[in-house]
């Protein structure tokens, strides 16, 4: 069966390389990681293979195994830089980019946004122990969470964290943890009323969100803070949304957060720093169109040096965080192809080594990505095909009606567009070992994630001597 691309042009797997590739954040004004399909150094060689980082992606899979996660650190560079730079482009006061690393939190992917100058935005003790870990300095780390425990707050404290404070009764648990160590460094959550679906958004008085203070009681919380020596409220955060393509909804954003500013100085806060969230979508399809991260920072960069003029207010530390777009576009994982079903007349389904455990995004989300096969990049995608997990549930599919060449076992099924959101929300279903990851670049491939062994499915398992049926 032949078929046509959803453009309605048969194409081949190379049509996904990245337009616009260089190799350094100063010549690449034009290249948005989070435009692209594949990373920066996606290219195919001459045996008609898929090569990132210098790496020929099959290779990778036969010295590391399948599936296997494959990381572009130019590509994730590339991405830090451009927010680091064009904060220092376009706004005059101070700024600071926090890597959210909800999205992919691990020693090497931390260490790698630390080594750019960014910060990074940690959610529970778990990704606070990694982060401090990785070498990050705790003056750059910033702890989220609308239920943060007593034991994650203390240990934050004492590392010197700045806590992200989400709601009430975390204020009044601070207080009393500040009465030994004080003052804490802490910023405001609050929730602006803006909520963004995917494509559009909405403005509401009162925002049904479990996350952060309601504005409208704001003078309370204000008067409270202001009140608390053992409390050091620095800033004031809004997290609006992920995969967001517009740039209004986060202009308006900013200019909300100018209000509240003028407001704290009402009640002598010296409240300094601004955290605008994270929440820039990328391209995960050729008909996602979202704006460059320069045409994001930029916008509200804009938004908040004209606010803060108009009301004669000094420029804040700006600071955003995010995740997906930093990172998602850097990573794709290669699958290794197995069997295949044909249902005639219905579809065929082509099955991989992976799946839901290891990309949950689609069976939760209803998430849709692109793919290649790594070792046919030029061959015509003649066949539609649905590309199946090997777990045992139906809706284990990781793309329905997928353009591939001809496919059979053995080849290398690469997916797009998974750094963010995948290996950080993978699971053991079905008891499968999780993937290893691998970073690449020029041409050299190092383990950043081992891959997990049967002894390491056990490792947490506790039988008790009266239910061992050996004895
Ligand atoms: N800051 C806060 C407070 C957040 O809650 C999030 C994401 C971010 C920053 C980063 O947002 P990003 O730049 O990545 O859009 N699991 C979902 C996404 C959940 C996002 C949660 N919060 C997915 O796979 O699409």
């Amino acid at each position: 069966m032949v078929s046509t691309h959803p453009t309605g042009v048969q194409h081949a797997g190379s049509q996904y390389l990245p337009q616009r590739r260089s190799t350094n954040a100063q010549n690449n004004v034009n290249f948005s990681p989070n435009q692209e399909l594949l990373p920066s150094t996606a290219k195919v060689n001459s045996q008609d293979i898929l090569e990132i980082g210098g790496c020929d992606v099959t290779t990778l899979v036969q010295q590391f195994g399948s599936p296997l996660y494959i990381l572009d650190e130019e590509t994730l560079r590339l991405a830090c830089q451009q927010y680091r730079d064009t904060f220092k482009q376009y706004y005059q006061g101070e700024s600071q980019v926090l890597y959210a690393s909800k999205a992919w939190n691990c020693l090497a992917v931390c260490a790698i946004a630390a080594s750019e100058g960014l910060g990074i935005d940690i959610v529970s003790g778990g990704e606070l122990y990694t982060a401090l870990s990785a070498g990050v300095s705790p003056d750059k780390l910033y702890l989220h969470g609308n239920n943060k425990s007593r034991e994650e707050l203390t240990f934050a404290i004492q590392s010197n964290v700045t806590i992200v404070v989400d709601n009430w009764q975390e204020l009044r648990t601070l207080v009393e943890i500040a009465e030994k160590a004080s003052p804490i460094r802490i910023m405001l959550r609050l929730t602006p009323g803006i909520e963004c679906h995917t494509h559009e958004y909405i403005r509401t008085g009162h925002l049904d969100s479990k996350f952060g203070f309601d504005p409208n009681d704001l003078d309370e919380v204000f008067t409270f803070v202001s009140q608390q020596p053992g409390l050091n409220c620095v800033g004031l955060h809004a997290h609006i949304g992920s995969q967001i393509f517009e740039r209004q909804p986060h202009r308006d954003l900013a200019a909300v957060m100018v209000q509240w500013l003028q407001k704290a100085a009402n009640y002598g806060l010296a409240i300094t720093e601004l955290n605008v969230g994270g929440g820039l979508g990328i391209r995960y399809t050729e008909s996602d169109d979202p704006p460059s991260i320069e045409e994001w920072v930029k916008a509200i960069c804009e938004v908040i040096q004209e606010a803060c003029a108009a009301q004669n207010l000094p420029l804040p530390k700006l600071l955003c965080e995010p995740g997906r777009s930093l990172i998602a576009t850097a990573c794709v994982t290669a699958y290794t192809i197995g069997s295949s079903k044909v249902v005639p007349e219905i579809r065929t389904y082509v099955s991989v080594d992976g799946g839901m455990s290891d990309n949950p995004r689609p069976i939760t989300y209803q998430s849709v990505y692109r793919s290649v096969v790594a070792n046919k990049m030029s061959a015509p995608c003649t066949e539609t095909v649905t590309i199946a997990g090997k777990h045992c549930e139906s809706g284990d599919i990781i793309i329905k009606n997928a353009q591939l060449p001809q496919t059979e076992s053995g080849d290398i099924l690469v997916i797009m567009g998974t750094g963010a959101y995948n290996y950080s929300m993978a699971s053991n279903y079905n008891r499968l070992p999780r993937p290893a990851a691998v970073v690449v670049a020029n041409g050299e491939a190092n383990l950043i994630l081992r891959r997990e062994t049967y002894q390491d499915l056990i490792r947490q398992d506790c039988l008790p001597e009266r239910l061992n049926v050996q004895k």
